[in-house]
């Protein structure tokens, strides 16, 4: 069931069509309704609603992709009942792909702004710009991400939130008040959210700082910005098999008995260099993205020692590498030893 305040009518001087040009007609309001068994493989008895047409900015669907129980579900609540869902864990657990399907499966709009990166303020609010209308030069505001986001059909993500500047925060921190209202002072603007304006961010640690070292840059979140969001999921590294099936499903031609053998020792691979990793032996982990690239390259190098070495090892410090080809040698029986270094 949609949410009540989904059915409210949008602001009046709010026009799709000149944001859209090319998408005259499209409905902003969700139109369709989803079934979760069906859509996401889930064992629930559930509708969520979604759009019946593709909308520009609607993520590509991976029809490999794998859904999280618990994720999902907390995803879905979000687009179902406008919550504001986080999602919490080690970096490659699938935290900003979760969204991203989920949205692709129901035609929602998603866009993605990484905290981590160098995102300012203005970036985010809009600025005044000077340019040229019928010779003379004029400042004219220019929108940023955040309004625009505000106003369209759109669940925006915040990735690496727990790495966002303290200026960033804090404009991000007026969005999250009761109603979601966002005012521009110098613009004399307050932006009402779009009704089917949807909210949600990824991050390393729970907001209560980084006690493991793991994650520099990460921002301990003030508990008063941590309580605005109404839902907080965890995800953790896929089980084994579950990640070998990824795999498997996105390389067919690996399922043979011998192709299983050899994913299933690369995903091992993986899964030591995680475990040494939460343990704090190692500062670099491998995430199911490192599989895939050292499963690509092995493809184009015809070597999958090399294709280890330039996917993963060379990415590591060379105090840690010895460790890592411990890992290797213990999943393959191959020492690649000075592999690493000879290829720098
Ligand atoms: N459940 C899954 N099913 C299929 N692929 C996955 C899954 N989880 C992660 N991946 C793959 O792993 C990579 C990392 O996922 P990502 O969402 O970027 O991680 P995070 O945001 O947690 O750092 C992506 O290439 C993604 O396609
Ligand atoms: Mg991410």
């Amino acid at each position: 069931m949609a949410d009540k305040k989904d059915k409210e009518p949008m602001a009046a001087s709010f026009d799709i069509t000149q944001l859209m040009p090319n998408h005259p007609r499209y409905t902003t309001i969700p139109d369709a309704l989803f079934d979760v068994r069906s859509t996401f493989g889930l064992d629930v008895d559930w509708q969520v609603p979604g759009f019946s047409a593709e909308h520009p900015n609607v993520p590509t669907v991976d029809p490999t992709y794998q859904f999280d129980h618990d994720t999902t579900m907390a995803i879905l609540a979000g687009f179902a009942h406008n919550r504001r869902v986080m999602i919490q864990g080690y970096h490659g657990t699938g935290k900003s792909t979760h969204v991203e399907q989920v949205a692709a499966r129901l035609n929602w709009p998603c866009v993605r702004i990484n905290l981590d990166s160098h995102v300012s303020r203005l970036d985010l609010l809009g600025k005044d710009m000077i340019v040229l209308k019928e010779g003379k030069q004029i400042t004219e505001y220019k929108q940023g991400l955040l309004p625009w986001a505000l106003q369209n059909p759109v669940a925006l993500v915040f990735d690496e939130y727990d790495a966002g500047r303290p200026d960033v925060m804090f404009v991000i921190q007026r969005v999250l008040e009761s109603d979601g209202r966002l005012t521009l002072l110098d613009q004399n603007m307050v932006i009402r959210p779009h009704p089917a304006f949807r909210l949600f961010a990824t991050a390393n640690t729970i907001g209560l700082g980084d006690m493991t070292g793991l994650y520099h840059g990460s921002q301990q979140l003030n508990q008063a910005q941590l309580d605005r969001w109404n839902i907080l999921v965890t995800l953790n590294y896929l089980e084994h098999d579950d990640e070998v099936q990824i795999m498997l499903a996105k390389y067919p031609d690996m399922d043979t008995e011998e192709g299983r053998k050899d994913l299933s020792a690369m995903v091992h691979v993986a899964d030591l260099t995680r475990q040494g990793f939460m343990n704090g032996d190692i500062s670099t982990v491998m995430s199911p993205r490192t599989v895939l690239s050292w499963i690509e390259n092995t493809r184009i190098f015809k070597d999958r020692d090399m294709a280890f070495a330039l996917s993963f090892l060379n990415k590591c410090d060379e105090t840690e590498r010895p460790t890592i080809a411990e890992y290797y040698q213990r999943c393959f029986g191959v020492d690649i030893g000075n592999r690493g270094t000879k290829a720098n």
